[in-house]
């Protein structure tokens, strides 16, 4: 098998550092918020994975289903000859896209991006072994600091899947796009995921699971803190809040302290003073309306040329092109 080339572009002690910068300026915030990309060490990854496997995590076979109807067209659309995909994570669905890439005869290289090195990894070495004369070249990156190394030349479609989008801020969502389509060249396409608006008891449900997945999923931002910096929150003193917001047409997931506290964070030379009740975002999962993904798609300079949903209308995924 052709072995994956494997472009690291994460410091090896990116995980302190970077960890330290979002400490101080995040737990500093009202309400004290984390980065999500902070839930994706080796055990983090896991835990998504079992996740999308959950009864209620229903976005995960939505992306699947609108995938297993339409990558041949998606395929065709995007003309693509190097697909990037951002957020990659396992490439389970993906899969999905390499498969009618490969029917068409028309990709020569997939290059998936992620944070999380070992889940890439193993992914690179899979795809690699399953899709021979495919060049795999698994970038270690930071999709919100990294888009400039993504690799060039060719008619590229960049997938970024499972809705990961939402998980950005709107000022987040903004920069990223904008410099997404900077780097595109005309022709060039973005492939974007997003789950979109629905009741309130289906949203929640997908976020506060039965069998506690998702709780423990969002708690080890906490491991991670607390292992990286030798910080010492204690998890029991901490119960799982995660609630619609229907303002903003988001999730928010918050940890919330059940007692006065104190917690010392060594390795960013941070102290909390946390009042009863006070709580910490972890992490937002924003759904969407067709009309806001366009609107937001457009604003940064990307035409969309489709849009495919799911048939109960849970899901969406939008082809847009830099003109
Ligand atoms: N695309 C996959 C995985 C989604 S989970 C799917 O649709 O199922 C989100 C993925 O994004 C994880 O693999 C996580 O490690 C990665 N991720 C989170 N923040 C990131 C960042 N800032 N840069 C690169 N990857 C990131
Ligand atoms: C990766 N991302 C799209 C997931 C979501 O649904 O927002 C992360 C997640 N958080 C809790 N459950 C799943």
């Amino acid at each position: 098998m052709t072995q994956p080339q494997m472009k690291v572009l994460l410091e090896s002690d990116w995980a302190a550092g970077s960890l330290v910068d979002d400490v101080r300026r995040g737990l500093s915030q009202h309400p004290r918020t984390l980065p999500p990309r902070w839930l994706y060490d080796d055990h983090g990854s896991a835990l998504f994975d079992e996740i999308t496997r959950l009864p209620e995590y229903y976005p995960f076979l939505a992306e699947r289903s609108i995938l297993e109807q339409h990558a041949a067209e998606i395929v065709t659309a995007s003309g693509a000859t190097t697909l990037v995909e951002l957020g990659s994570g396992t490439s389970e669905k993906t899969r999905l896209l390499l498969d009618a890439f490969t029917a068409e005869g028309q990709l020569t290289r997939f290059a998936p991006v992620d944070v999380s090195e070992g889940t890439l990894r193993e992914a690179a070495d899979q795809i690699a072994a399953a899709y021979p004369g495919l060049e795999v070249v698994g970038v270690v990156g930071d999709f919100t600091l990294h888009l400039a190394h993504l690799p060039k030349g060719g008619r590229r479609m960049v997938a970024f899947l499972g809705g990961t989008i939402g998980n950005l801020y709107l000022e987040e969502r903004k920069a990223f796009l904008g410099a997404l389509a900077d780097l595109l060249e005309p022709g060039d396409s973005l492939l974007l995921g997003t789950d979109l608006v629905k009741s309130a008891d289906r949203l929640v449900a997908a976020y506060d699971d039965s069998a506690g997945v998702t709780e423990a999923f969002i708690r080890n931002s906490l491991t991670v803190v607390n292992r990286e910096l030798g910080a010492d929150f204690d998890q029991a003193s901490f119960s799982y809040v995660p609630f619609w917001d229907p303002h903003m047409e988001r999730i928010d997931m918050r940890l919330r302290s059940e007692v006065p506290q104190r917690v010392t964070i060594p390795g960013a030379d941070v102290v909390l003073d946390l009042a009863v009740g006070e709580e910490l975002r972890m992490e937002i999962s924003t759904k969407f309306r067709v009309s806001r993904i366009a609107a937001e798609l457009e604003a940064a300079g990307l035409a969309v040329a489709r849009v495919w949903t799911d048939d109960p209308g849970d899901f969406a995924l939008t082809l847009a092109v830099k003109g």
